[in-house]
Order: structure tokens, then sequence, then C-alpha cells
């Protein structure tokens, strides 16, 4: 039906005749001419009819309301002097209608397209009309564009695009499960794929060597700005490859889609193992566009006269006491404002948080009598004091001293203030040589997954146990995560054994994969990215909704269809289910 769409045309093609079609974002009544902006996926352009050009067009135009659809034929004609307008790509030209169509009508609208500030219900109830702002369509444009490239890289690369089955078994991946009934299996329920982990290692040992899907993945978790609970993963194996090998492909990968969305970034990524990422940032996730690096100073504090202090320095295994300079910020904050940092650390479990200002006449604070000169000294020396910077102190068990300095951190970095962070920049990190377990509430539990294979599991305390598994971190965001796996019965049985799993769950479980590792199973590894985090990093969007066409909410339903919704009894009889009283 057209010619061009609306912002291809440019002051090059005036005089020319063309063919838009696309909606009516708004018209303006100026004196009996009618100025329309009409918008299509690109952008908007302005029709102008004049009842001197066309008395026909014009009395159309009269009739036109807010997104009513329409084809509209005319001139391209340079704006008049004074009448362009900057803020719009075809801001120095216009349409002389001759020929105006409304194709169909539109009721009021329950929102203005590309108003932002309207709340999540009405939004996504009425998604298809929060897709027609252009901005959305851009976002979607990059989606698909970084898809492609991901298809063809890894295409060029040997890697084969096999889709694996949605109704299917639990796959460990730490997340409940969404399960489906079954008709003709009754009382037995199917899984939603957690990640499609155990069927991409099943491709292995089938000798497909390399292997991809972009697939959909199901977790019942809670959720967060940056988890839905369906998501997309770029999902790679490939066989007789180490770790380096591995990176190399997802850095290619990475690289690829993000020059198909026109950012340049630069392999080979910097790397931080897991331990010195939570020894200097205080999590496994982080953001290094900006410094700020926590210094160890427990050995200082051990000396101190300060008896609650020292005593916490007498157990350096199990208890941190960690300094973070922050630059300048004598000169920036207000005591107030110090002091309501220390409400800050406390919801996250800090007993206090205490600080030394560096002044020109020396090191000061409430907590500095307890120290020696050389200990004061040797506190400059460490942290790389310069007058006017504030170093904080977070003393207690390591975990939670770790954790509320980590996040402490961040709060600084993202301070109004002292605005460190440039949206700008693309900072990856591989961290590298995860632990294999974690251990909570005295249960053991795997970091990544079971199927990780570990470095060596002779140690005597399982925490130490590390594993050959790697996240790639951008921007203080786990956009994905990846590891080698184990190829041999005898470690997979021995690492369930260390989980707890007994021999009989594990074969009910995952019989189907030891069976597997019986035939021959090469050495394989991979790695799984994010895509809707990777696309919500590149369009710089704060939730992962802004690049999912038909998110979630909050509360993991669809305002849209009303999913989940009740179902009618037979539904219900067919599938062998009676609901409890308490779900009626
Ligand atoms: P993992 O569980 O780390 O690894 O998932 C890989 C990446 O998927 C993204 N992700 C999510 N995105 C949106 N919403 C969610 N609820 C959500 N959960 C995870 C993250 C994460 O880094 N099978 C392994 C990969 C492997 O070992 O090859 C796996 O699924 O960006």
């Amino acid at each position: 039906m057209r010619t061009h769409y609306c912002t291809d045309l440019t002051e090059k093609n005036v005089g020319e005749d063309v063919v838009l079609t696309g909606w009516a974002n708004s018209y303006r009544d100026h004196g009996g001419i009618i100025f329309i902006d009409l918008r299509d996926k690109t952008g908007l352009i302005q029709l102008t009819c004049d009842p001197e050009d066309s008395k026909e067009a014009h009395k159309v135009a009269d009739k036109i309301r807010d997104e009513f659809v329409l084809i509209a034929k005319g001139k391209v004609r340079p704006r008049g002097e004074g009448l362009v307008n900057p803020r719009l790509k075809t801001g120095a030209i216009e349409i002389v209608v001759e020929e105006l169509i409304i194709e169909n009508k539109s009721a009021p609208l329950p929102f203005v397209i590309g108003d932002k500030s309207v709340g999540e219900e009405t939004t996504l109830k009425y998604r298809y009309l929060e897709l027609r702002d252009p901005d959305m369509y851009e976002t979607f444009r990059l989606r698909s564009k970084a898809a492609i490239a991901a298809r063809n890289i890894l295409d060029a690369n040997g890697f084969l695009e096999v889709e694996t089955p949605i109704l299917t078994k639990s796959t460990p991946e730490g997340a409940r499960d969404y399960l489906v009934p079954s008709r003709v299996h009754s009382g037995e329920f199917y899984a939603l794929p957690q990640s499609p982990q155990l069927f991409k290692q099943l491709l292995m040992v089938g000798g497909f060597d390399r292997y991809f899907q972009i697939a959909k993945c199901f977790r019942d978790e809670d959720l967060r700005a940056d988890r839905q609970p369906e998501f997309t993963q770029i999902d790679v194996e490939m066989s007789f490859c180490d770790q380096e090998d591995v990176i190399k492909v997802a850095e290619d990968l990475l690289t690829a889609m993000f020059a198909a969305c026109d950012v340049d970034v630069k392999p080979p990524f910097n790397r931080i193992t897991y331990h010195n990422a939570m020894e200097w940032y205080g999590s496994d996730k982080p953001d290094l566009r900006y410094d700020l690096k926590m210094v160890d100073v427990i050995d200082i504090f051990e000396r101190c006269d300060n008896e609650i202090f020292s005593n916490i320095a007498k157990h350096p295994h199990t208890n941190r006491i960690k300094a973070l300079k922050v630059p300048g910020a004598d000169l920036i904050f207000s005591k107030r404002e110090m002091k309501s940092f220390e409400d800050f650390v406390r919801k996250f479990g800090a007993g206090g948080l205490g600080y030394f200002q560096l002044k020109e006449d020396g090191l000061k604070g409430p907590l500095i009598k307890f120290f020696s000169e050389d200990d004061i000294a040797l506190i400059i020396e460490r942290t790389e004091l310069e007058v006017g910077d504030v170093v904080f102190f977070g003393a207690g068990d390591k975990k939670t001293v770790l954790d509320y300095m980590g996040r402490f951190r961040i709060f600084i970095a993202e301070h109004e203030k002292m605005n460190l962070i440039d949206e700008n920049r693309f900072e990856f990190v591989w961290v590298v040589d995860f632990p294999m377990f974690e251990v909570e509430d005295g249960k053991v539990k795997a970091l990544h997954h079971p199927f990780t294979m570990p470095k060596d599991t002779d140690k005597e305390n399982v925490e130490e146990i590390e594993s050959i598994a790697y996240d790639i971190v951008l921007n203080g965001v786990e956009l994905g995560g990846g590891s080698i796996r184990i190829h041999k019965e005898a470690i997979q049985e021995e690492v369930f054994k260390l989980l707890g799993i007994e021999e009989e769950e594990a074969r009910e479980k995952f019989g189907f994969l030891l069976d597997a590792l019986k035939f021959g199973a090469p050495p394989h590894g991979g790695f799984a990215i994010g895509f809707d985090r990777l696309m919500m990093l590149i369009s710089k969007k704060s939730s992962i909704r802004d690049v999912i066409a038909f998110p979630k909410t909050q509360k993991a339903s669809c305002v849209l269809t009303k999913a989940p919704s009740a179902v009618d009894n037979n539904q219900l009889r067919d599938l062998h289910i009676r609901l409890r009283e308490s779900a009626k």
C-alpha cells in the first residue's frame, strides 16, 4: 500500500509523490489547515491538509481522531521558514496531502502512546497499544537483529540448532518447576524445562558435537526487574573442549550480537576469580564500570584497643573487616548523610558502619583513638587515602560483611552526589573458579548445577571444592553462565552423594543421564546467555519486561489474556485433578 515508511523520507525526497500508511498520533487544526502527525513503526511525519490543496482530503482530515488508521497520498515539501521541528527526524519536511483515506477508526485510548507514567496493569492489558510506540519497535528490532546475529555466528562455527522438549521432566536449576498435568497418565505430571541442560548434554552423548538453541525456559521463582517466569536463553553446548574454548565461543557470540546492535565490544573480556570478586566487591556479579574496591584491614584491627573489633579480628577465617574508600566523600557528604549510610547497611544485617576521614591535619573519626600511630599510617597507606577521602569499615561475620559492604559499594556508586556510573559503558567480566557447593542451613547445595565438573573432590571441607564453572557478568548483571560438565558416571555419582542425593533418588530423577554417561560420553561443556537480560542492557532498559513482547506482571500473571485462570470442572476431571477447598 505504501511507497515509504514515515521516517524514510528526508529533504532529498522533496517534490516526490508518496503514499504513507499508519496511525494518527495527533492532530491540530490551525486556522483551517489540519496538521496530523502520522506514525508508523519508524516514527512520525507531519501531514498537512489544506483545503486549498484538496477539499476532499481536508474534509476527511476533519473526522480524524487519535489512532485512526490512515492511508495518505501526497507530495513531500520542505517546511516553511521557522517551522522546522528539530525534535523530529522528519522535522524539516511535511506531506501536502492530496488524498486521505480513513482505513479504520479507533476507540478513545486508555493511555497516550509513549506515556511512560502509566501503571503496568494498564499498559500490559493493552500491550499491543504500548507496542505501537516507535521506541518499543526499536527495542524489538534490536532483539531480532541480535537473535539473527547469534544464529549466524553459531552456524558459521559449526553449531547445530536443535529444539529440545518443552513437556519434560524436572531439571535442577534451583527454582520451582511449572508442572503440566497429564490426561493420559493419571496423577503424573510433566515439568516445563528450567533450561535445556540435560537434553543438551544428551545431544553431546549423541555425537552432535556442537549444539545451540534460542530456548524458552520456565522458572517459578520470585520475580524481580531482571527475572520473568518465562524467559529466553541462548543455549550452547560443545564437545571435546575446555573452559578456554567455551569462553572463546561465548565472547565471539556476544561480540557479534552487540555488533548487530551497533555496539562495539572488544574481547577478550576481563576475568576475576569468584574468591576475589567476593573479597573485593562483595558480589559474584561485580559492576566494574567503577572502581571502589574493598580492602582487608582485619590484621590492623586485631591490634586496636577496642574489644569489639579486636575480637572479631581474632577469627579471620570466619570474619571480615573490610575498608571501602570513597574518594572525596568528606567534602561531598554532610555528617547527617554519613550517618544515614549506617541506616542503609543496618538493613542488611550490619551492626554499624565506622568511618575515618583524611583531613589536612591527619586521619579523624570516633574510632581513631583505639589505633597506634603506625597503624593509622598503615590504614592510610593500604586504602590509598588522600585528603578529602573517607574510608568506611564493615566488621562482622564474613557472609554478612561482604554482602552489606558490596551493597554499600553499589549504593555509593549510584548516589546522585557521586554519580560514578557511566551509562554508556559496557563492562564485561568473567567470574571463574566458582565453588562447587554452598552450605545453607547445614544442607549442601550445588552452586551452579550438579552436572558441573569439580576440579577435585578430595578436599576435607566441601565448601573448598572448586568447579570448572564460569559466569559472564555485564555491568553488575549476571548475563550468563556455564561450566565444563561431568562426563564420567563415577564422578557424577560422587557429586550426587556429596549433595545428599541418595542413589535411588538419583536414579529416579536422572537415571537417563547416568545411563547415557555409561555409553562413551565425550568431554563437554557449554553456557547459556540470558537473552532478555542481554537485550535489557543493550537497549538500556531498567526491566526485562521492556524487551519481552508480552511479559508477565510482578505477580507472574498475564493481564492481557488473564492467565493463569480457572478452568472448568470437565477439564479438571479429564486431568484427574480435584482442587482443595482453599484453591477454589
Ligand atoms: P543459569 O541458571 O545461570 O544457567 O541461567 C543462565 C542465564 O539465564 C538468565 N536467567 C533468567 N533470565 C530471566 N528471568 C529468569 N527467571 C532467569 N533465570 C535465569 C540469566 C542467567 O545467567 N543450564 C545453565 C547454563 C549452562 O550451564 O550451560 C543455566 O540455565 O541471565
